[in-house]
């Protein structure tokens, strides 16, 4: 049984931050925390329009994060210039529409070789790991090797959405993909919409060698975490009136 890697993506411990224009929580102090817990990786979006990861969040997780640092970008200069700079060592280019509220599909490797070339041999010069957020399709996998790159990310999303028949055939997908990828010399990932209990399926697809989570584990640890937060809240509470 080889090692299955979990990456960490730690989004949305920045949106709770935007929300009230805080410096808390802190998408670095949640980073670390991962690493404590076991992650071998921590995964970050920089999108375009800035809803939650920050320029400053990419260059000090790349000062502190001890596994595997992969940036999540969109095929344009934005994110080039700012991974370019920063060096993270994985890129992975996903599709990005401002209005969406999360990444909705995957990339469009054969439709879009020639703005994908650019962008992905301008990470592999700078000695970056470029990997590629695709729907488990021949066509997608096919063009992901001939753009060269070194992995390619399987978009999980509509395996977690769908039910009965509908998920079976989206994991039977997302099992030849992988296999096809990696006897296509790829390393294989996969992500999007992964929960406790749909991860269990997708953890046994062999040719995959790790899982990028992000959504379901912050959504966990803010209910599993209130607990000890409203007594550390009621802790101060009494201090306070104790000194009345
Ligand atoms: N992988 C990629 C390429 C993504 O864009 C995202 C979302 O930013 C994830 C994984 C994580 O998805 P989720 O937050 O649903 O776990």
């Amino acid at each position: 049984m080889s090692h299955l890697a979990l990456h960490v993506n730690v989004d949305h411990v920045a949106t709770l931050r935007q929300a009230r224009g805080t410096r808390y929580p802190d998408p670095v102090e949640a980073a670390l925390a991962c690493e404590r817990a076991g992650a071998d990786g921590i995964t970050v979006h920089l999108r375009e329009d800035r809803r939650h990861i920050q320029e400053r969040d990419v260059r000090v997780l790349k000062e502190v994060v001890r596994g595997t640092y992969n940036l999540e970008m969109a095929a344009g200069d934005d994110g080039l210039v700012v991974a370019l700079a920063v060096r993270p060592d994985h890129v992975t280019i996903v599709p990005e529409r401002r209005e969406e509220r999360t990444t909705e599909g995957g990339l469009d490797a054969a439709g879009q070789r020639a703005a994908l070339a650019r962008v992905v041999d301008a990470l592999r010069d700078a000695g970056i790991r470029v990997s590629l957020f695709i729907a488990a399709d021949d066509a997608q996998i096919d063009a992901a090797v001939s753009l060269g790159a070194d992995q390619i990310e399987l978009h999980t999303g509509e395996y977690a959405d769908a039910i009965g028949a509908h998920r079976r055939e989206a994991l039977a997908a997302l099992r030849r993909g992988a296999a096809r990828a990696r006897d296509a010399g790829l390393r294989v990932a996969a992500g999007h919409g992964l929960t406790v209990a749909n991860v269990v399926d997708v953890a046994a697809i062999e040719a995959v060698e790790e899982l990028n989570i992000g959504h379901a584990i912050v959504a966990d640890a803010v209910i599993v975490g209130l607990a000890e937060a409203v007594r550390a809240m009621r802790g101060a509470m009494v201090r306070g009136r104790a000194a009345t």
